[in-house]
C-alpha cells in the first residue's frame, strides 16, 4: 500500500521541485528530436536513457491501476487522433504535418511529477497551430486559479470556458488529478465544470492540471485496455503540469 499524503512537506516538495526540473529538461530534449522522418520509438529509447543517467524512475513503465495490465512503455505518445494513454511502437514514423503528445511521470523516492507538451511535426495547418495554442492556454488559465482555499470548479471552468470559445471541446472520460507518492491521487481535477463547485485546494497540495481537448466530439474509444482514439477521427491535444499550491497562489514544479 502506497502512502497518500495531501499535503507536502519542505523535503518532499523540494525533491518534486528537483524532479520537475528534470523532467522539463527531457521535454525539451525530446522536442529536439521531433521532426518529420523520427521513429517514435527513438524517443522512448531517449527518454529511458535520460532517466538512467539522471537516477530517476520511469513511472508509466510497468505501472498498473484497475486491474489493467502493465503499461508496456515510460512514455505515452499520441499522434494525431490517438487519445490518451497510447504506446510508443517500433516503425512508427513522423511525419510534416504530424501533431504528437508526450505525456510522461518520474519519480525518485516513491514522489512523483508528471507532464505532458504536444508538439507539431514540421509545419502544420492552421487548425492544428489553433488546437495547440488553445490547449496550451487552457491549462495556463486553469492553473491560474490555483491558491489555497479556491475550489477545482474554478479551474475545470477556465479550462472549459477557454477551449469552447475556441471552438474545440474538452474530454469528458479522463481528468486531471492529485499527485505525490500515487502517480494518481485525490482530488480528481476536471476540465469541464461549474466555478463554484468541487473541493478545495489546500497549500502544499501538488496537482496535475491537464488540459486534454480534441478538435470535435470528446467521445473516445479503446484500441487496446490502455489505449485510446477519438471516435469522430479529429485530433486530440494534451499540455499537462505539476504544480504546487501555495498560499497566494502556485509554483508550476515541472517548468
Ligand atoms: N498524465 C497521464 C495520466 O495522468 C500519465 C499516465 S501514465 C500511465 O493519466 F502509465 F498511466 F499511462
Ligand atoms: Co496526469
Amino acid at each position: 500500500m502506497q502512502r497518500n499524503v495531501l499535503i507536502k512537506n519542505e523535503k518532499e516538495i523540494q525533491i518534486m521541485r528537483g524532479l520537475g526540473k528534470i523532467l522539463s529538461s527531457m521535454f525539451i530534449e525530446l522536442g529536439k528530436m521531433i521532426k518529420p522522418g523520427t521513429d517514435v520509438w527513438n524517443l522512448e529509447k531517449k527518454f529511458i536513457e535520460m532517466c538512467d543517467e539522471s537516477g530517476v524512475i520511469p513511472s508509466c513503465k510497468n505501472y498498473s491501476e484497475g486491474g489493467l495490465p502493465p503499461f508496456p512503455s515510460g512514455l505515452c505518445i499520441s499522434i494525431n487522433n490517438q487519445s490518451v494513454h497510447c504506446f510508443p511502437k517500433k516503425g512508427v514514423i513522423l511525419k510534416e504535418g504530424d501533431i504528437i503528445n508526450i505525456d510522461t511521470v518520474i519519480s525518485f523516492n516513491g514522489l512523483h511529477v508528471d507532464s505532458a507538451h504536444c508538439y507539431s511535426v514540421g509545419k502544420i495547418g492552421e487548425k492544428n497551430e489553433k488546437l495547440l495554442e488553445t490547449t496550451e492556454k487552457a491549462m495556463y488559465n486553469a492553473i491560474s486559479k490555483i491558491k489555497n482555499n479556491a475550489k477545482i470548479g474554478a479551474l475545470s471552468s477556465a479550462m472549459q470556458k477557454t477551449v469552447e470559445k475556441d471552438g474545440f471541446n474538452v474530454l469528458k472520460d479522463y481528468a486531471g488529478h492529485g499527485i505525490g507518492y500515487s502517480m494518481h491521487e485525490y482530488p480528481e481535477i476536471p476540465c469541464y465544470g461549474n466555478k463554484n463547485e468541487g473541493p478545495k485546494l489546500r497549500e502544499g497540495m501538488t496537482i496535475c492540471v491537464e488540459a486534454l481537448v480534441c478538435e470535435g466530439n470528446d467521445t473516445v474509444f479503446n484500441t487496446s485496455d490502455w489505449e485510446t482514439e477519438m471516435a469522430d477521427g479529429g485530433n486530440f491535444c494534451i499540455f499537462e503540469h505539476t504544480v504546487l499550491v501555495t498560499r497566494n497562489g502556485y509554483d508550476i514544479l515541472t517548468n
